[in-house]
């Protein structure tokens, strides 16, 4: 077989279901070279031993200077709208020294322990949107529930006031709509979310609280403080990074399990008697069956390197697809198979090496409680629509649905009203 064969990629039909492609290219052409729909010619690396390498391979730079198509000034390559709003420098646009220093500074802000104190507050949350739904009987799961809910949850983290927060969703909803949405939206909408984080920065530096932005400011590191500019930056790439990423678990996890009745159950029992071992080797799971993250961000080589028995040329951009191997049947037994109990599973959802989501924690508590919230109030909760009428988002890193629309028994109660 030749990569001439190779199947289309980047359809509407491979959207809706790329795994298929994916395992043939995992097995005939497993470093794919391939024009992306924007005209970028990129290496695709689909198994998962490349991809571990790959991921964590330093001959690779995530800072776009190193395309040498310099496709970035016109926009083609990394996060829509961030060049126009000067939000480069951020955790995933650098390499080391610089990286090594903005990480340990954002790490002694962001930690595991604040994400845990964060816990009550998630649940809370969650039940008050299902509130907001659950007396009608039906709903879509999207924009109802998984798209506010990551907004809400990371605005309260940084301690952005409630009364702003309807903004960010605003500002948010253009940025993930940005396929279909008015032309130059997102720009704008980075712009105004850059303004305003400034400003709350400037705010918050004349009056420290016990906030993430107020972390941040007070976070050093051998004397060093971050700027007011790459404060603001990485608020930004805080929300950029754990908003859609987070949708989607959501969306993606729940219509995983509304397909797979068996795997429901045995998840609906075992939270109904109050356990939590297998809701989280669930999330573990549903990251890997059909995780957020189709593709990592970009890299590109800064010399002659080879992935996988290819030759990758200086400047060429390496496109890992996480999707691809973490089904990889070398490293997953069944991988085509939802087991939520599944112990051996290292998957690659979260990235590996150096640029690991630094949000997992947070990820996996908004997405352990959602699921755990929404099998527990609304026990009989169903796809509405057949999965044919679902419609996935067409961008290329991420993987998730346009809408996700359910029914089940109305209920009354409300459980957080406020
Ligand atoms: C289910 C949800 C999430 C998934 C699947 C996810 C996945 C990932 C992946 C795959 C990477 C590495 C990308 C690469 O190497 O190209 C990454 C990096 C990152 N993630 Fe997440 N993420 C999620 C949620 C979050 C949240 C909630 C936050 C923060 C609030 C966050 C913040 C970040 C940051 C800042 C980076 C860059 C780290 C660095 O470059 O050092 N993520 N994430």
């Amino acid at each position: 077989m030749t990569d001439a064969s190779a199947p289309a990629l980047f359809t509407w039909e491979f959207a809706a279901d790329p795994y298929p492609a994916y395992a043939w290219l995992r097995e005939h052409a497993p470093v794919h070279r391939t024009t992306l729909p924007s005209g970028v010619e990129a290496w695709l690396v689909t198994r998962y031993p490349d991809a571990r390498q790959a991921l964590a391979d330093a001959r690779l730079s995530k800072n776009p200077v190193h395309h040498s198509e310099r496709a970035h000034a016109k926009g083609k390559v990394g996060i829509p709208g961030e060049r126009s709003a000067d939000l480069m420098t951020h955790l995933l646009n650098i390499d080391p020294p610089d990286h090594t220093r903005l990480r340990r500074l954002v790490s002694k802000a962001f930690t595991p322990r604040r994400v845990a104190e964060f816990a009550p507050r998630v649940t809370e949350l969650t039940n008050r949107l299902i509130d907001s739904f659950a007396a009608r009987g039906e709903a879509d799961l999207i924009h109802e529930f998984a798209f506010p809910l990551p907004i809400y949850a990371i605005c309260d983290l940084l301690g952005v006031p409630a009364e702003d927060q309807d903004d960010f969703r605003d500002w948010a909803g253009m940025m993930i709509r940005h396929g279909g949405g008015p032309r130059g939206g997102v720009a704008r909408s980075v712009k105004k979310m850059r303004a305003y984080l400034l400003e709350l920065i400037h705010r918050k530096r004349a009056q420290l609280g016990d906030d993430l932005i107020s972390a941040l400011i007070r976070a050093s590191d051998h004397g060093e403080h971050l700027t007011e500019n790459e404060a603001a930056a990485m608020a930004f790439i805080l929300l950029f990074a754990g908003f859609e990423t987070t949708v989607n678990l959501i969306g993606n996890g729940t219509y995983a399990l509304l397909r797979d009745p068996g795997q429901r159950r045995l998840l609906q029992d075992s939270v109904g008697r109050g356990e939590t071992d297998l809701l989280a080797t669930a999330v573990e799971e549903l990251l890997r069956y059909d995780g957020p993250v189709e593709l990592a961000t970009w890299r590109f080589a800064t010399e002659p390197l080879t992935i996988g028995g290819r030759s990758i040329g200086t400047g060429d951009p390496v496109l890992v697809v996480l999707a691809a191997a973490d089904r990889d049947p070398e490293r997953f037994a069944g991988p085509d198979t939802l087991d939520l109990a599944r112990r051996d599973n290292p998957h690659l959802g979260f990235g590996h090496g150096i640029h690991y989501c630094l949000g997992a924690p947070l990820a996996r508590l908004e997405g352990q409680t959602a699921l755990a919230t929404l099998l527990t109030r609304l026990p009989d909760l169903q796809l509405a629509v057949g999965p044919e009428e679902l419609r996935w988002r067409g961008g290329l890193i991420m993987r998730g649905l346009r809408t996700l629309p359910v029914s089940f028994t109305a209920v009354r109660d409300v459980v957080n009203g406020q």
